[in-house]
Order: structure tokens, then C-alpha cells, then sequence
């Protein structure tokens, strides 16, 4: 679904992301983990033509499609394209309503009905979003407003969906909620590509998974394989692999 090839990105002076290549194929949960500063953002908002200045290949290849070159679409069509991005920090309208929050997620579909039955089929599956329909979206908790963005941009029926640190700042029980909904959406056929400094959850989550250290991938495989690799559990998942403690 998505093929990224030598993909680079500066700031200024800095070199965020180095030349790296992933794939997403159709239907996975793939997950890009590493630690704060090593450019998974970048990378996320390269994607999201946010970042005019990444360079490299980007393709997009819906099955039975022509294939779509993300770095020569301009951002405002990314949409239509099939592409949302739940950027880190949610980025929920606060003054708006989640319902208008949810509407907002379709807005370039002319089709009321189809709309109204998406807004159903969501609300159906998320009685608390539904409960606080007409709530302020600034009003709820930092899970709720989670929940909400990503619910907002499954509005729009992607095919891809960009996802920056869901799990970030949550109690583990929204965080549990928020997977469902993540997976449930994977289940549907939505292709995810999953951003997460919670490197376990990730791993436990997606099918493969790539590791970036400043800028570079540095180990990619199977998830359940790097769940078990000494390399990831020493440095991403806090085991003490092997260590000699000295007293
Ligand atoms: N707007 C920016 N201007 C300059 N440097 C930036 C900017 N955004 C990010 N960076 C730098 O790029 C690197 C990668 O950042 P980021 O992609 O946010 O990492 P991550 O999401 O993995 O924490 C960091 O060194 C960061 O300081
Ligand atoms: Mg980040």
C-alpha cells in the first residue's frame, strides 16, 4: 500500500531522517518505533506532504489502482488520496463539538447519507464519544480526545492511516481503548502505520516493525521477532539483557 524509498529531510542545518526506506503492505499494522528526537515525526509529516522540503520516493499503491506519488501530490489532496494523519497531540478542534469534530473528518464527502451512516457506525462502536456528542471536544479527557481524532480521520474512509503517538500521556486503560479502536480499524482492511515511543505496546500490536535511531533504521523484522531481540529489549523495552551488575 505504501512503499517509502531513501526518504530524507533537513531542518535547516539538522538531518532528521537519513535515507530510509518501509513499506506498509495492504492491511498492516506496521510500527516505526525509536526514542524521542529520532525523527519518527518527521517522517510521519514528510508523508503528510507537511514537509515540502523531504526528498526521496513515495508511492502509494491501492490494489487494482494507478499508483499515486505522494511527494508530487499537493497536501490538500492527500485526502482524497486515501492518506489521514492523526498527528501527535491530536489536534482536535477544541471549540467544536465532536460531532463537529466527526463531521469535519468527511468533509469533502458530498454524500450526506453516506456521512450520516459512517457517524453512526462510529458512535455505535464508541458510547463514549457518543455520550459527549455535543460536548465541547476541549472538554474531554486526553484519551477521549485521542479516541476522537483518530475517530475524526476514519471519517474520511482512509486506506492509509498515519498515526503519531497515540498512547502518549494516557492511563492504561484509555490506552487499552484506544488500541481496540486501532485494531478494529486494521480488521476493517484500514492499512496503519503506527508511530510510538511505547516500543512494547507497538511491538505487541503490529506484524513488523522498524527501529529509527537518529534518522536511520537500524533493525526492521517480524514484531513478535524484535519483541525477543536482546537489542530492542535492552534499549527499547527496559530488560536488563545480559547484564553483568557489578557491586
Ligand atoms: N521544526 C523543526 N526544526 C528544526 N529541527 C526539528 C524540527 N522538528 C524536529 N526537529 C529535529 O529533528 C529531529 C527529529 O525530531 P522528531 O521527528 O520530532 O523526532 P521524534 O518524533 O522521533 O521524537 C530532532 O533532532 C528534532 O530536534
Ligand atoms: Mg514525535
Amino acid at each position: 500500500m505504501l512503499e517509502v524509498r531513501d526518504l530524507h529531510l533537513q531542518y535547516g542545518g539538522i538531518q532528521a531522517v537519513k535515507g530510509i526506506s518501509f513499506d506498509v503492505r495492504c492491511g498492516e499494522l506496521v510500527a516505526l518505533i525509536g526514542a524521542n528526537g529520532a525523527g519518527k515525526t518527521s517522517t510521519l509529516k514528510a508523508l503528510a506532504r507537511m514537509l515540502p522540503q523531504a526528498t526521496g520516493r513515495v508511492t502509494l499503491n491501492p490494489p487494482g489502482e494507478a499508483a499515486i506519488d505522494l511527494m508530487r501530490l499537493p497536501a490538500h489532496e492527500l485526502i482524497a488520496a486515501g492518506v489521514a494523519l492523526v498527528p501527535e497531540g491530536r489536534g482536535v478542534f477544541a471549540r467544536q463539538t465532536v460531532l463537529e469534530n466527526l463531521k469535519l473528518g468527511a468533509f469533502r464527502v458530498k454524500d450526506r447519507r453516506l456521512v450520516h451512516e459512517r457517524l453512526e457506525n462510529l458512535l455505535e462502536r464508541l458510547p463514549r464519544l457518543k455520550e459527549r456528542a455535543t460536548q465541547l471536544a476541549g472538554t474531554l479527557s486526553g484519551g477521549e480526545q485521542q479516541m476522537l481524532a483518530i475517530a475524526r480521520a476514519l471519517m474520511s474512509a482512509p486506506r492509509l492511516l498515519l498515526l503519531d503517538e497515540p498512547s502518549m500521556g494516557l492511563a492504561p486503560i484509555m490506552v487499552d481503548r484506544i488500541f481496540e479502536l486501532i485494531t478494529n480499524a486494521r480488521d476493517s482492511g484500514v492499512s496503519i502505520l503506527l508511530v510510538e515511543q511505547n516500543a512494547r505496546l507497538a511491538l505487541k500490536v503490529s506484524k513488523r516493525a522498524y527501529v529509527l535511531e537518529s534518522g536511520r533504521i537500524t533493525l526492521s523484522g517480524d514484531s513478535a521477532e524484535l519483541l525477543q531481540d536482546d537489542r530492542v529489549r535492552a534499549a527499547y523495552l527496559g530488560e536488563a539483557v545480559n547484564a553483568s551488575i557489578s557491586s
